[in-house]
């Protein structure tokens, strides 16, 4: 479709700077400021400013508690709150913008700024943040070819900075160069993490330039990448969530320029079937007052997490979905209560404010009420929802070259008679029931690479029919280019005999669309079987917050009176969902969902907290096991050594470099004498000591990881995030000693002349520092039968 400006658009773009002028409180009279950055300062008007920001994205947080958690982030003490915009969130469909509602990027400002912050907005294109597809619209994948996201093809410049322009149209005018609150403006995200074409980078910052942003302009990358991606002509600021003073000296070692931290990491978020995870309270509160003495800067990411509400949630890279709740163990709850956290935090923040600052009271929290059980009575099978008329296609591609979103898709096709055999199919993305004639044999579940099931023999011709189930498109590292649905060739190979293709399939889906939206659906009181949606009642006697239980169900979708609320699956570590208040009616609710496994009695309730630590892994699909062996015992280590104590990175470069296409890691002991042994990151290093890009590995081996009490599993050791790491097991019966082995499948064969390992970052108590070690780089470190 050819870009044309919405109707919508060209309203909302003259009224935002017309109505901003009349809303009470807001920009009325306000006063144009000059922000700068001065050689060791920012400036307001000529005077030295620390910037105390929070991050809070206004679409995990419904409209009507804008104010409130504004209020919350103000009486933590900070000066400035940061805004991220999801590019995909307000143009889900190409060339039609929305910027309505809980969508309304400008009413969320113009709230900070009546609440006495300042703005810092993250226009993306592209933002990361545990959002679907890290904020890049879905409709890009329509375009042919595997690495154009984030770099200078037309196919991403073009829509890309069409998106800059609409958000100077809709934003331009709150800037605090014409009296609104935004201060700065960031470029891409993270882009060192990713890419090193600086030409894109300047690319971009011209497109926000020529949308009409006359504020700094900065880009932000994790301390290790600062000097990857620097130019000149854009402040660098450091991400981290432990050691400043690396981040401080990585800035200082590429600019004259006030020192901030872009996001400094209060918790972390959590994936479907992993631990919950959570973040230290001294150890922050430390860094944050070190930051502020040193005269720094900084933004808390996150301040106040909220919900991935709908169906907006991410997915870590190579595929681990996020859960639906984004609390992040901030300082400010998912439901905006505060505790130990967020006065630890305010107490040290309370020395630093400018004479004549005010620390306003946290505004009162919100209660929440509990809802008696009730059963959800009326059933629909998933196939009533879906189109009269299917798609027909002869092979299968991904669905977004058939237009479709997310959702459910049904894919039929008939498989002669024969004997029994294996059908495979080429990509299976997310999860998908495979039935022959209605009888299921089999899942397929991309987070174990499970591309094949075992079909029976059939006396005669037999319907495959395989209902496949879109979690979310990867948010982080080049899985972005996360194409949707099963994908050719499919084949089915008989007993005895060679493949043969199957072919001419029949396709019907459910699209969801931007909000979720519910199909037409013919209801019941039919018991379900299979995958179906269930709908019922509650009756609230307040509008007060609830969290609503779900640990009875298998996996799916809620919607509360015909709003989607957001995904949930038992496996946890969430068992809940937050149900804000404003959006239950006082009388009669409906909610309706969807569940792909069934539920063990279609009860759900509401109750006062939360539940985001309890992992029920027994309820997951079933998980192949790994035939996969080591074979260390006919090659020697390529180099062994001792890791010094303590939390920082080390480097080690061999004494020559070596080839290959996995690399081991041998644990031989720990510094603290236990059996365990945990790591948060390994790079590895090219001849001239710069980390190699690390975009296409996986873990190959693992002796033991743990996944269950602690979010330990081995990938984190290669995901790029120094927060969390691979910890081995620590359940009694699953704990083994030393050594411990963690392999990873490089993706080709490349040459390694050393690397660095980041150790568990912590206190001194943490387990799993390693002391001993050795490592070897081959091709046959890990072999499969
Ligand atoms: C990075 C990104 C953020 C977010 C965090 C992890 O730093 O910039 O958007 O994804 O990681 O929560």
């Amino acid at each position: 479709m050819p870009f044309l400006p919405s109707r919508r658009l060209t309203l909302s773009a003259g009224m935002a700077a017309s109505v901003s002028a009349l809303m009470p409180g807001a920009p009325a009279a306000a006063k144009a400021h000059r922000f700068e950055i001065g050689p060791s300062d920012f400036l307001l008007d000529g005077r030295p400013i620390q910037i105390r920001c929070g991050e809070m994205h206004f679409p995990r947080v419904p409209r009507e508690y804008w104010p409130h958690r504004l209020k919350m982030i103000k009486a933590m003490g900070l000066n400035a709150v940061c805004a991220y915009l999801f590019w995909n969130y307000h143009e889900w469909n190409e060339g039609q913008f929305d910027w309505e509602g809980q969508k309304d990027a400008a009413a969320f400002c113009r709230m900070a700024q009546k609440e006495g912050l300042w703005v810092i907005l993250r226009p993306g294109p592209y933002a990361c943040a545990e959002w679907e597809m890290g904020g890049l619209p879905w409709w890009l994948l329509k375009a042919e070819g595997d690495a154009f996201l984030r770099t200078r093809a037309e196919a991403f410049t073009g829509p890309a900075h069409r998106w800059i322009e609409e958000v100077g149209r809709h934003l331009g005018p709150l800037q605090v160069t014409k009296g609104g609150p935004i201060l700065m403006v960031q470029v891409e995200n993270e882009y060192g993490f990713f890419g090193n074409d600086l030409e894109y980078l300047r690319g971009m910052r011209k497109a926000v330039e020529r949308a009409g942003f006359d504020v700094p302009l900065f880009q932000c990358n994790p301390t290790h990448v600062v000097a990857k991606t620097h130019i000149p002509e854009l402040l660098s600021v450091a991400n981290f969530g432990n050691d400043p003073e690396a981040g401080f000296n990585a800035l200082r070692s590429v600019q004259r320029a006030p020192l901030m931290c872009g996001e400094y990491y209060s918790g972390w978020f959590d994936v479907w079937g992993a631990g919950h995870r959570t973040g230290g309270v001294q150890s922050s509160v430390a860094d944050i007052k070190w930051m502020l003495q040193q005269n720094g800067s900084f933004s808390l990411y996150m301040a106040h997490g909220g919900t991935s509400f709908g169906l907006w949630g991410g997915c870590d890279r190579p595929f681990q979905p996020d859960t639906t709740s984004y609390d992040y163990d901030a300082p400010i709850s998912e439901a905006g209560r505060i505790g130990e956290k967020f006065e630890a935090y305010r107490s040290a923040m309370r020395p630093f404010l400018k004479t004549g600052e005010r620390l306003p009271a946290p505004p009162p929290q919100k209660n929440t009420m509990a809802l008696a059980p009730f059963t959800l009575e009326e059933c629909a099978p998933v196939s009533a929802g879906y189109p009269a008329d299917p798609v027909r296609t002869r092979e299968l591609r991904s669905i977004e070259a058939y237009g479709i979103s997310r959702g459910l898709v049904s894919y039929k096709a008939v498989l002669p008679a024969g004997p029994e055999g294996v059908l495979k199919v080429n990509k299976a993305r997310d999860l998908a029931w495979i039935r022959v004639d209605g009888k299921e044999v089999g899942t397929f579940d991309v987070r174990h690479e499970r591309t094949s099931v075992a079909i029976p023999a059939r006396s005669r011709d037999a319907v495959i029919e395989i209902l496949l189930y879109t979690i979310a498109r990867v948010n982080f590292g080049v899985e972005v280019h996360d194409r949707k649905g099963i994908q050719g060739p499919v084949t089915f190979t008989p007993k005895g005999s060679a493949p043969i293709p199957v072919e001419n399939w029949e396709l019907r889906a459910i699209d969801f669309g931007a909000n979720g939206d519910l199909p037409k659906l013919n209801w019941t009181r039919d018991k379900a079987s299979g995958p179906a949606f269930y709908r019922g009642t509650f009756t609230a006697t307040s509008r007060d917050d609830t969290f609503l239980n779900l640990s009875n169900w298998g996996l799916g979708i809620v919607w509360i009176n015909g709003r989607c609320l957001g995904r949930y699956w038992s496996i946890g570590p969430t068992q809940t969902m937050y149900l804000p208040g404003p959006w239950i009616k006082k009388g009669v609710n409906e909610i309706v969902v969807l569940d792909l496994t069934g539920p063990d009695t279609p009860v759900v309730l509401g109750q006062t907290t939360p539940i985001l630590d309890e992992l029920r892994l027994e309820r997951d699909l079933p998980k192949p096991k790994s035939k996969r062996t080591l074979a260390l015992a006919n090659t020697s280590p390529t180099h062994s050594g001792a890791f010094r104590q303590g939390s920082n990175s080390q480097d080690v470069m061999f004494e020559t470099p070596a080839k290959g296409r996995q690399f081991c890691l041998v644990s031989q002991n720990a510094h603290d004498q236990k059996g365990f042994s945990a790591v948060a990151e390994i790079a590895l290093l090219d001849k001239s000591g710069q980390p190699i890009n690390q975009s296409d590995w996986s873990v190959a081996y693992v002796d033991s990881e743990e996944v269950a009490s602690l979010n330990g599993a081995a990938v984190n050791a290669i995901n790029g995030q120094a927060a969390d790491f691979w910890h081995t097991a620590v359940r009694s019966a699953d704990v083994r000693d030393h050594p411990h082995y963690l392999a990873i499948d490089l993706g080709r064969t490349i040459e390694v002349a050393g690397f660095r390992y980041t150790p568990r970052q912590g206190g001194d108590g943490v387990t799993g520092r390693i002391k001993d070690y050795q490592v070897y780089v081959g091709d046959a470190l890990v072999v499969e039968p």
